[in-house]
């Protein structure tokens, strides 16, 4: 057993981050928080601290610099880490490539070079069902190989998990979980998803123009090979992916492997289309929401959901919440955005 409880969270002022922080506040950890605020503000951390009545040791600083992390890790007796900093908006990788390799392999390799010399071996890792591209065989397992990566965002996923195989063996124990589409918000509606600017994931999009920010929804095509045409998603809901995180780090440190690497998918197992989800929203919300029907995305994937057997076997994890519960909270969190 580890002597220190404290977890390093990077990305931790994000969506997944805050709520993975409530979630191993809540399991009896210390979380010391990094941050460089490129695609968040103080928001969420304010709302953990309403959420767990507890003050945040918050740390503003970039994961790519070695100095800042090195000093954080020498005053900080650290147990483990789990490393959810990254740009993540797909769109926007395809323009600006560059910065999306530049920030994603180098701040795993800094956080990685700290660990090793800081002799802390325990890292949980964000990954993304983005690395199975469109696999053959649905639901997925985490035995289906990569397809080329769509975008250069899911090509920093696909380097970033073959750099953590290789590095694992040098003495780190290694957890990459591969999310599917998490969505909803913190029951409490004190923290959720804050894009920054228009949304490109579905479930902002919805809530948005339900609160009237946007004209209309847009669903993107439904000319595809499903029962209603539209594209189907495993969508989980983010607390549930939260909870997910903190069995695996319980899971990790209670193992005496010295050096592991281990994948494992984050999913519910259920397709659900986008217009299901749609119309979920609308009769469990009661809320209006305008939405047309329109050409399909470039670079969307028809259809994808987990085999979720792995975790829910090795970690005795399961989903405690559905998708329309996922969305009532959306919604919950939306309308405090709008008042
Ligand atoms: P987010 O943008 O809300 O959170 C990421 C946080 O990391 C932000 O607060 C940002 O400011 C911070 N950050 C980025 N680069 C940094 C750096 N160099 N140093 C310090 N902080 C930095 O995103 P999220 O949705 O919470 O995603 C968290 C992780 O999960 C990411 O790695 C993302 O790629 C992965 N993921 C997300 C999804 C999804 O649909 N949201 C799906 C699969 C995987
Ligand atoms: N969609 C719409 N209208 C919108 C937004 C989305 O119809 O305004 C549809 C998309 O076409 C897609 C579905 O809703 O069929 C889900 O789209 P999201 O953008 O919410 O999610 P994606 O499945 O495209 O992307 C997610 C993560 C990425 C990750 C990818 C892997 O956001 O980080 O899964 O498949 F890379």
């Amino acid at each position: 057993m580890h002597a220190s409880k404290k977890i390093v969270v990077t990305g931790g002022a994000g969506y997944i981050g805050a709520h993975t922080v409530v979630e191993l506040m809540n399991a009896g950890y210390e979380v010391v928080v990094i941050d460089n605020l490129v695609n968040s503000d103080m928001t969420l951390i304010t709302g953990i601290e309403k959420i767990t009545g507890k003050k945040i040791n918050f740390h503003k600083g970039d994961c790519r610099d070695k100095t800042f992390l090195t000093n954080l890790f020498r005053t900080e007796s650290i147990a483990g880490v789990m490393h959810f900093a990254a740009l993540k908006a797909v769109g926007e990788s395809v323009q600006k490539p560059l910065e999306y390799h530049e920030n994603n392999i180098s701040s795993l390799i800094t956080v990685l070079q700290v660990m090793r010399e800081q002799k802390v071996k325990d890292f949980i890792f964000s990954s993304s069902c983005t690395v199975y591209g469109q696999p053959d065989n649905i639901p997925v397992d985490e035995h289906a190989p990569f397809k080329k990566a769509e975008s250069p965002y899911g090509l920093t996923k696909q380097i970033c998990e073959q750099i953590l195989e290789d590095v694992y063996k040098t003495g780190f124990r290694i957890i990459s979980l591969r999310y599917f589409n998490p969505i909803g918000a913190h029951p409490s509606a004190l923290i959720g998803e804050m894009p920054i600017g228009t949304p490109n994931n579905l479930v902002p999009y919805i809530t948005q123009t339900a609160a009237g920010w946007r004209d209309k929804l847009i669903v993107f095509g439904n000319d595809y090979n499903t029962p209603d045409g539209s594209c189907v998603r495993d969508f989980i809901h983010v607390v549930d992916l939260a909870e997910a995180h903190v069995k695996a780090l319980a899971w990790l440190q209670a193992t005496k492997t010295t050096a592991l690497y281990e994948v494992f998918n984050v999913g519910t197992g259920n397709g659900v289309s986008v217009l299901q989800l749609v119309n979920a929203f609308i009769r469990k919300t009661g809320a209006k929401l305008p939405f047309r029907i329109g050409p399909r995305r470039p670079g969307d994937v028809e259809k994808v959901y987990a085999n979720p057997e792995k975790i829910n076997r090795m970690m005795n994890w399961k989903p405690r919440y559905t998708p329309e519960d996922a969305l009532v909270h959306a919604w919950a969190w939306q309308q405090k955005l709008s008042r």
